[in-house]
């Protein structure tokens, strides 16, 4: 299920699915959160959506995933069109939109981003969200490599694979939002799996 490059093991190329780049689902990381307890089972996955459209593809996909979720993972959207535009002036007394969102990254232990692409790089709203959560709130994640860019100045580790891609969005969902392929829900429920794995392992390893 892995969209790896390159050095994808055999198995893993030929479960690929090929899709347009019609939407792109970034997948995301661990934040660091030394005080959490390890034995916890169930993480906690805030999922940011980079698209504000009320019939969002991604949101749909979001909503999906959250249904699709192993019992280890708890997702939640957490929205990001409210959060005001960074500024560092308010970095020692953020309005409090900006607390709240920050607050509740802080409180989730990793981020999951699905997020068109636009214009080769990630949507304002999402790099704004990233902006104003990151001064010392995020501390792993994993997602696109425009993303990673940002990403890797804050110091977070991000999962390397497996990315996921997903085009063809236009027919990808029923009526009531859900995925219409079996392949498709296959592949998101192998992509949530491997993301809950790579959850436990980073944190084991930041506990070790
Ligand atoms: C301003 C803008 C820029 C876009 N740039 C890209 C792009 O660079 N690559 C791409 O594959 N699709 C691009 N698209 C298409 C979007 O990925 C597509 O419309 C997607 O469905 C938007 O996500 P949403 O359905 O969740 O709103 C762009 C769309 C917009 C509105």
């Amino acid at each position: 299920m892995a969209i790896a490059k390159g050095s994808a093991p055999r198995a893993e190329r030929r479960s690929r699915i090929t899709y347009n780049p019609a939407v792109r689902a970034a997948e995301c990381a661990v934040i660091r959160s030394r005080e959490r307890s390890i034995m916890s089972t169930t993480r906690k996955v805030a999922v940011i959506v980079g698209s504000l459209r009320k019939e969002s593809f991604n949101r749909k996909m979001a909503k999906a995933m959250i249904g699709l979720a192993p019992p280890s993972l708890k997702l939640e959207i957490v929205e990001i069109g409210q959060v005001p535009h960074y500024n560092q002036d308010f970095d020692a007394d953020p309005p409090q939109e900006a607390k709240g969102f920050k607050g509740r990254i802080q409180q989730a232990d990793a981020v999951l981003f699905v997020t068109p692409e636009y214009n080769r790089s990630v949507p304002g709203v999402l790099k704004n969200a990233i902006d104003v959560a990151s001064p010392g709130a995020i501390g792993a994640f994993g997602a696109n490599h425009h993303l990673r860019q940002s990403l890797v100045f804050l110091n977070v580790p991000a999962m390397p694979q497996p990315e996921a891609y997903l085009g063809g969005a236009a027919k990808m969902f029923s009526d009531t939002g859900a995925i219409i392929s079996d392949d498709t829900r296959e592949f998101v429920n192998k992509f949530l799996q491997a993301f809950s794995q790579w959850i436990e392992k980073n944190i084991a390893s930041q506990h070790a």
